[in-house]
């Protein structure tokens, strides 16, 4: 079968799948830090990406090549089958970015910062489709407001109506929830749901690990400039997440039976426990069930089972290990 033109502009290289496609990326920034070294990633079309990684990993750099802000130093980037370094206009109209600082026109309104915003990637004037968005981020009612005027919060939410007003494919969310608040971090989380709905793909980076382990699809990590892990959520989570099972026993035990002897399980000091660690999520439950029955059939008597499971956040100091 012979391909159809309109897949000409996407080299062959490309996942077939793929919305952006970065190859070999290198930063140094003048001064000599080497900040993103020789980065290869996919993201999918449709998926929300975490990039995690602690901070001065990279995670802004990247996002600042990606969206034309910083210069790379080698590499290349395809966004929506354009190469920014060869067709900037057409890549950057296919993606809305909410930076990390809070730095916009705070003399403007939010109607005229948020229409300005969709003019300046040559989008028609669309006053619908404005009011739309500013509908949807609870923005409407502050139409007329000067955004100096406005919340941290309140903000944040102009950013992401500024990002989102050209209808971008691609949304990169730079640390979206830091410093707000719990209810319109639920709200900003559904949001982004509701957007990959709709098939924006989303790219965010957060300190907030909890966030990536709700939202994500697959997680990347970076550290020092390099991109050292990229998996799907749930594999992760299988592949290093531990499970660890407390059984409480109603008689303290002076050494563990022979029958249950294995590396799995430790006997706490005092007796009064057996502390076991399952790795990954399935062996989890079928393990803590197995040792429940082994239990039974030494006739030792339990009072309590809790079981824990590892989060994304344990396994993410795991893996980078912890930063002052
Ligand atoms: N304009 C610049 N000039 C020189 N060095 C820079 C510049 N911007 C960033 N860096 C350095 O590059 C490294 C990566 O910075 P970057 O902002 O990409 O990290 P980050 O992962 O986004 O961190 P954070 O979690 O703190 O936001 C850091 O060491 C930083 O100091
Ligand atoms: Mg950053």
């Amino acid at each position: 079968m012979a391909s159809s033109t309109s897949e000409a502009s996407v080299p062959e290289s490309a996942a077939p799948d793929s919305i952006v496609s970065i190859t070999g990326l290198e930063k140094t920034y003048k001064g000599g830090h080497h900040a993103l070294k020789s980065v290869d990633l996919e993201i999918r079309r449709g998926e929300i990406f975490a990039l995690l990684g602690p901070n001065g990993a990279g995670k802004t750099t990247l996002i600042g090549i990606v969206c034309g802000l910083v210069r790379a130093s080698a590499g290349t980037v395809i966004a929506d089958g354009h190469d920014i370094a060869h067709d900037y206009r057409a890549a950057r109209a296919k993606i809305g970015l909410v930076p990390q600082e809070l730095s916009t026109d705070m003399f403007e309104t939010v109607w005229h910062s948020v229409n300005f915003s969709r003019g300046l990637f040559g989008k028609p004037r669309d006053h619908a489709r404005v009011e739309q968005v500013l509908r949807a981020l609870s923005l409407w009612e502050k139409r007329n407001s000067k955004i100096g005027t406005l919340s941290g919060g309140m903000k944040r939410r102009v950013l992401i109506a500024k990002a989102l007003s050209h209808d971008p494919t691609i949304l990169f969310l730079d640390e979206p929830t830091a410093g707000v608040d719990v209810e319109l971090r639920r709200d900003m989380w559904e949001m982004v749901r509701a957007l990959r709905d709709q098939g924006v793909t989303i790219i965010l980076t957060t300190h907030y690990i909890e966030e990536a382990e709700e939202m994500a699809d697959r997680i990347g990590v970076i550290d020092e400039g390099k991109l050292i892990l990229v998996e799907e959520k749930a594999i992760l989570m299988r592949k290093f997440g531990r499970t660890r099972v407390t059984i409480g026993l109603k008689e303290p035990l002076a050494v563990l039976p022979p029958e249950l002897v294995d590396s799995r399980v430790k006997l706490a000091d005092d007796g009064h426990s057996l502390l076991i660690t399952l790795m990954g999520e399935g062996d989890g439950q079928a393990g803590a069930a197995d040792f429940v029955k082994k239990l039974g059939a030494s006739g030792i008597d339990f009072r309590s089972i809790e079981t824990a499971r590892s989060s994304l956040e344990d396994i993410f100091v795991g893996l980078v290990g912890k930063r002052p």
